[in-house]
């Protein structure tokens, strides 16, 4: 089969085309033919050498997949041959096959094409581990997600409109600000507005229960001050740097606020289950029905690995780039 491999860490042009073997699937593990894998930016930080792999992860990018199941490890269950299924890798997503965890594997939801299907995994499972387990947004609540056209952006404001909850989100442009008010969001332009500012103003003085945060340590005082009492800061990306200068605890303290964040990759395979089974349990069906069905911007075939990843750091799209296997 034909995958596409990261020659040395640096520009799109290190990804390569290379032949190897179709991989085995191993007990708890099913083989997919890849018809599609979405494209995310830390593929793009991993093709820099910028992204710390956690340990046995596969070199090759790729983080989520969508196509059919051909092959099963030992004593696996849960789906048949011939499948359409979509799910999380532990990277190889860019290639022909690809062998996922049963438990990150996922029906793929009916009427939902593979382009659209592979588009999924990485940021519903992201946006649901970090803006609804560890940062407990709910029904009635507010929430500010940093980067609102991106493909967790965009994910996290389609699952806030879902769930009841009310969402602000920051962006760089007008023609993306008009894309967040499309999501039934309230925007924010970033170059023209400091964003704790406009969070007062647009809350009276409340502040959001929740910011889902990919910027890290350029936002951070900012962030603090556009917090509501008992608010939840999870910092999920650091598009803005991890180092915060100063930190003033007082803010935090008087406002009992809770600074947390993760990554999905370091997760163990159980872990990754579990919130593979809320997903299916609570956003599957919003699927089925035909709502927060991911914004698919651009679509690559595979042999355009590299003008994908241009395209992702050219920072104009809206949603997920995918690409077609
Ligand atoms: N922790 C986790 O488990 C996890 C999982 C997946 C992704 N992530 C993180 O989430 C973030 C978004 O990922 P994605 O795949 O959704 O990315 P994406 O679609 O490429 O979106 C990134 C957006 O961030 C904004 N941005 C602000 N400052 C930026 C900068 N210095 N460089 C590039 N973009 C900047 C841009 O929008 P504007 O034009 O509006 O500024 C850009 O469109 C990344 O930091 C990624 O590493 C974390």
């Amino acid at each position: 089969m034909t995958e596409i491999v990261i020659s040395t860490p640096g520009g799109p042009d290190v990804l390569h085309p290379r032949v190897v073997d179709v991989p085995h699937p191993r007990r708890g593990e099913v083989l997919v033919r890849v018809e599609a894998a979405g494209v995310n930016r830390p593929d793009v930080i991993q093709r820099m050498g910028r992204y710390p792999m956690p340990p046995g992860a596969h070199p090759t990018p790729g983080l989520e997949v969508a196509g059919e199941v051909v092959g099963f490890g030992d004593d696996t269950n849960g789906f048949a041959l011939g499948e359409k299924v979509c799910g999380l890798t532990n990277g190889g997503g860019y290639a022909e096959y690809c062998v996922l965890p049963v438990g990150q594997t996922l029906p793929r939801p009916p009427g939902v094409d593979a382009i659209h299907a592979a588009a999924i995994p990485e940021t519903f499972f992201t946006v649901w581990a970090n803006l609804f387990r560890i940062g407990r947004a709910s029904k009635g609540q507010r929430v500010l997600v940093h980067g609102g056209t991106s493909g967790i952006g965009t994910t996290a404001l389609m699952l806030c409109r879902e769930f009841g909850i009310q969402a602000f989100a920051t962006a760089g442009s007008e023609r993306k600000c008009a894309a967040i008010r499309k999501l039934g969001a309230e925007a924010i332009n970033y170059h023209e507005q400091n964003f704790a500012l406009a969070i007062q103003e647009k809350t009276e003085g409340h502040g959001v229960d929740v910011i889902l945060d990919i910027i890290g340590g350029s936002y951070f005082e900012r962030n603090v001050a556009a917090l509501a009492r008992d608010g939840r800061l999870v910092v999920i990306g650091f598009l803005g740097g991890t180092v915060v200068e100063q930190v003033d605890l007082q803010a935090l303290v008087l406002k009992r606020a809770c600074v947390t964040g993760s990554t999905m990759r370091a997760r163990s395979t159980a872990e990754k289950a579990e919130i593979a089974a809320d997903l299916r349990l609570h956003v599957w069906p919003v699927f089925a029905a035909g709502r927060c069905l991911p914004i698919v911007d651009q679509v690559f075939p595979l042999s355009r690995a590299a003008d994908a990843h241009r395209a992702m750091e050219a920072g104009e799209h809206i949603g997920k780039i995918v690409l077609k296997v």
